[in-house]
């Protein structure tokens, strides 16, 4: 946390402080005192766009075969933020239609608990989706519980026959991981041009990160990855067309990291103390806002840019895997 707050306190002492295709063109805005600011991208209400687009979708296929579709959700143990992710997860499905079934099982259950979850809802016709918060308790064997999910109830994409396919060029995987499919779909909406471009993503993880990488090289980027060995990942990133940052620490892009006009995708979710706000604390990205937004021709905020993406494209999923299921297209 200290190294967190150190970040914040750097950051604000510079004088300035994270379906189908509609595409806009960005547009670069001018301040009042004529300095060049970045569009900022509104994850929100393209969320929110998407969801109400799933909704009568939903409702065409109840009106239609009497189905709606169903997702799982498996979470395991207390963490506050997973707990606090899955109720976001159970509630948007409830608004678009959704029926969301929830298995929670105690922080020191055996792991054979959670296997036999994921099996009682791969064995059930009206789940579409099963999703398995993560990250799972330390004793748990991750893969060994992720392998067991049916391949076609995969919605978040982690399941490695997924995630392979979506690394081998000419093959498709069946579901796209739900927050690197949110970026494509932030930039594709707002006419970001991938092809031939340079695309920085700083983080490797297997949620977001890594599926990211491999999403952009679909999409013809040059994609490089930055991670914590990386020796120069300042001048790696200033070289980006396009930066996507999933490292998960508070403000470590800076405006000097950026290439002027770049676009800046942050999905960095990181609590930073602030006695001023109800709870003590905010959450901010891992982009230093207020100097990104100088240099950049178009960015996310946190929250309201990425986030909501993630939700939205779950629901995508869990809709799209509910028609593959019943033949209803
Ligand atoms: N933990 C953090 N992000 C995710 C996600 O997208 N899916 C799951 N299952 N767990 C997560």
């Amino acid at each position: 946390m200290a190294l967190l707050l150190r970040r914040l306190k750097d950051c604000t002492s510079f004088g300035s402080t994270e379906g189908d295709l509609i595409p806009t063109t960005p547009r670069v805005t001018t301040s009042a005192g004529d300095e060049p600011v970045a569009t900022v991208i509104d994850g929100k209400s393209i969320a929110e766009e998407i969801r109400s687009g799933i909704a009568e979708e939903v409702c065409r296929m109840k009106d239609t075969i009497g189905k709606v579709p169903g997702l799982a959700v498996i979470l395991v143990g207390q963490r506050k933020d997973s707990q606090s992710y899955v109720r976001n997860k159970i509630k948007a499905c409830q608004e678009v239609g959704i029926t969301s079934l929830m298995a929670e099982l105690p922080e020191d259950c055996e792991e054979d608990e959670v296997l036999s979850a994921v099996s009682s809802f791969n064995d059930n016709p009206s789940v579409h989706g099963i999703l398995v918060q993560l990250p799972l308790p330390q004793h748990m064997d991750e893969e060994r519980i992720l392998n067991v999910v049916s391949l076609d109830k995969d919605v978040d994409g982690f399941h490695p026959l997924n995630m392979g396919n979506l690394a081998m060029r000419g093959r498709e995987p069946l579901f796209v991981p739900c927050t690197p499919k949110g970026c494509i779909e932030l930039l594709l909406r707002y006419g970001v041009e991938i092809m031939g471009k340079k695309a920085v993503v700083i983080g490797r993880s297997n949620i977001v990160g890594m599926p990211t990488s491999l999403l952009l090289q679909r999409h013809h980027a040059t994609v490089s990855t930055v991670h914590a060995f990386t020796r120069n990942p300042k001048e790696i990133t200033r070289e980006a067309d396009i930066v996507v940052s999933a490292i998960g620490v508070a403000n470590i892009v800076r405006g000097d990291w950026l290439k002027p006009g770049a676009v800046v995708l942050d999905v960095g979710i990181n609590p930073v103390e602030d006695l001023s706000s109800e709870y003590g604390y905010r959450i901010i990205g891992d982009v230093c806002f207020e100097e990104a937004v100088q240099v950049a021709s178009a960015i996310t905020p946190v929250p309201g840019g990425v986030g909501p993406m993630t939700i939205a494209m779950l629901l995508s999923n869990t809709l799209d895997s509910s028609k593959r299921a019943y033949g209803f297209s």
